[in-house]
């Protein structure tokens, strides 16, 4: 048993089983057993869970929100969102179970057809984060379950509850017994996670989370040559040139910026401003985060400002904008917090003048921290945005259409969002490359991630 502590207060909320790898193990067979039936079910049945789980999801919205919102601390009007996001994807992968095209082609032997078919992959470990404990659940599992894949979930410690409540929806969708299975643990996260990546019987492994603890679970599954996705860390490029529409730019940024309080892995993390229009902007971007940007209770309708998830990560923040401050940036707005917020809170903050020798610029902030650097020109800001390791998203605001294609090819991400903040979308195969990961959730590809191809030659 673990206890749960609400981020916001550190008061307990409940408690957890504390499985360990005899329960993953366990879980596993389960998940054996089930796929012997499941991968062979018909695709529009698949899609009809997938049907009622959606709908579900959708008439308990306000039960699941507060679960989520007690759990990682986001406001409910966030909550809400993420709660009709997550069950998108449930919704999307209802086509997609039914969407599943091989080929065909003539062989280069005469006569030869080469025909492929696509078949489940087997029992998936899915591995994911607290920043989004519903979203990053569905996006995995809508799609190995469309596949006809069975399931074994790990969700983050600090959020196991809407693992758990959509564990309990799924079953009354009519998930077989045995097909989605949770294991929850604090203590042994590192265990449990080293037998689902080297279990023989889970053949795939999607991971939501660090580059970090990415490595280490590529390393472990290589270990029995398992299939992998992983969605790992971002600093993603935001890039606002002189012609740029000021309040469209402004509407993209706060709802990239700020959305879960900064906690996401496409979060705008370096905003790169052309010179022409830099000061307008600094002063537009903290007119509209003062106004806009409410932080207080998580129940109020009207807060759009939660509290970062635990300690460590608002110590992280603060150290970040330390060094910066300490290297010659200046906040405009917020840069500490008060004596009496609550113990996680990081209020919404503003840094000017930074530069690449500030650790942010090289950190995935993952916290309510706008970081503001100037650029003069096109070529200066697409060197500067690809020096990172990582590439995971990117944002481009401008009017003119040659210059967005342009600067879309020429960054190194997976995702650009043009004229827009939020690139998240179940029709949008989401997904990273340098140390951002490899691998595709949602769109076409979120489907094809949870199934191997075989190929017939005929003759
Ligand atoms: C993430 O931060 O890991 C996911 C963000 C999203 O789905 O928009």
């Amino acid at each position: 048993m673990f206890i749960y502590r609400y981020p916001t207060t550190g008061d307990q909320i409940g408690t957890c089983p504390e499985m360990s790898t005899d329960d993953t193990n366990t879980a596993i067979a389960a998940a054996q057993r089930s796929l012997t039936y499941f991968k062979h079910t018909a695709p529009k049945d698949r899609a009809k869970i997938l049907r009622r789980w959606f709908d579900l999801m959708h008439t308990h919205q306000e039960t699941l929100a507060r679960i989520l919102m007690y759990e990682n601390g986001r406001p409910i009007s966030g909550a809400r969102q993420e709660i009709s996001y997550a069950a998108s994807f449930f919704g999307w992968f209802v086509g997609e179970a039914e969407r599943s095209y091989g080929y065909t082609a003539t062989g280069g032997a005469p006569g030869n057809r080469v025909i492929t078919i696509q078949q489940p992959v087997g029992v998936v470990g899915v591995l994911t984060t607290w920043n989004f404990p519903s979203a990053m659940i569905t996006r995995k599992v809508g799609g190995a379950i469309a596949a006809g894949c069975s399931v074994v979930l790990k969700p983050a410690a600090e959020t196991p509850y809407s693992a758990l409540a959509l564990a309990d929806l799924g079953e009354r969708a009519g998930g077989p017994h045995g097909v989605f299975n949770v294991v929850t643990t604090d203590r042994h996260v590192s265990d449990v996670g080293k037998a689902i990546t080297t279990h023989e019987d889970v053949k795939k492994i999607s991971f939501t989370g660090s580059t970090r603890v990415g490595k280490l679970l590529m390393a472990q599954a290589s270990t029995t040559m398992k299939k992998c996705s992983f969605e790992l860390g971002g600093n993603a490029p935001f890039i606002v040139f002189n012609d740029a529409d000021l309040s469209k730019t402004m509407q993209g940024l706060l709802a990239g910026k700020f959305r879960g309080s900064g906690q996401t892995c496409v979060s705008p993390n370096r905003i790169y401003v052309q010179s022409g229009i830099h000061d307008t902007f600094l002063a537009e971007f903290a007119r509209q985060v003062k106004s806009l940007i409410k932080a207080g209770s998580v129940e109020d309708e009207r807060m759009t400002l939660g509290c970062m998830i635990n300690a460590k990560a608002r110590e992280k923040v603060e150290h970040l904008v330390q060094d910066a401050k300490g290297k010659g940036a200046s906040a405009i707005l917020g840069g500490e917090r008060k004596p009496d917020s609550p113990q996680n809170f990081f209020p919404a903050t503003i840094l000017r003048d930074m530069t690449p020798e500030m650790e942010a610029s090289r950190t995935e902030i993952f916290g309510p921290v706008a970081t503001v650097y100037r650029f003069y020109t096109e070529e200066d800001v697409v060197r500067q945005a690809n020096h990172s390791e990582v590439g995971l998203a990117a944002y481009i605001y401008t009017d003119n259409l040659a210059v967005a294609w342009r600067v879309a090819e020429a960054l190194q991400v997976g995702m650009t969002g043009i004229n827009t903040g939020i690139v998240s979308d179940p029709a949008a195969p989401f997904g990273g490359v340098k140390e951002s990961g490899f691998g595709r959730e949602g769109g076409r590809h979120g489907i094809e991630e949870f199934q191997n191809s075989k190929v017939c030659v005929c003759f």
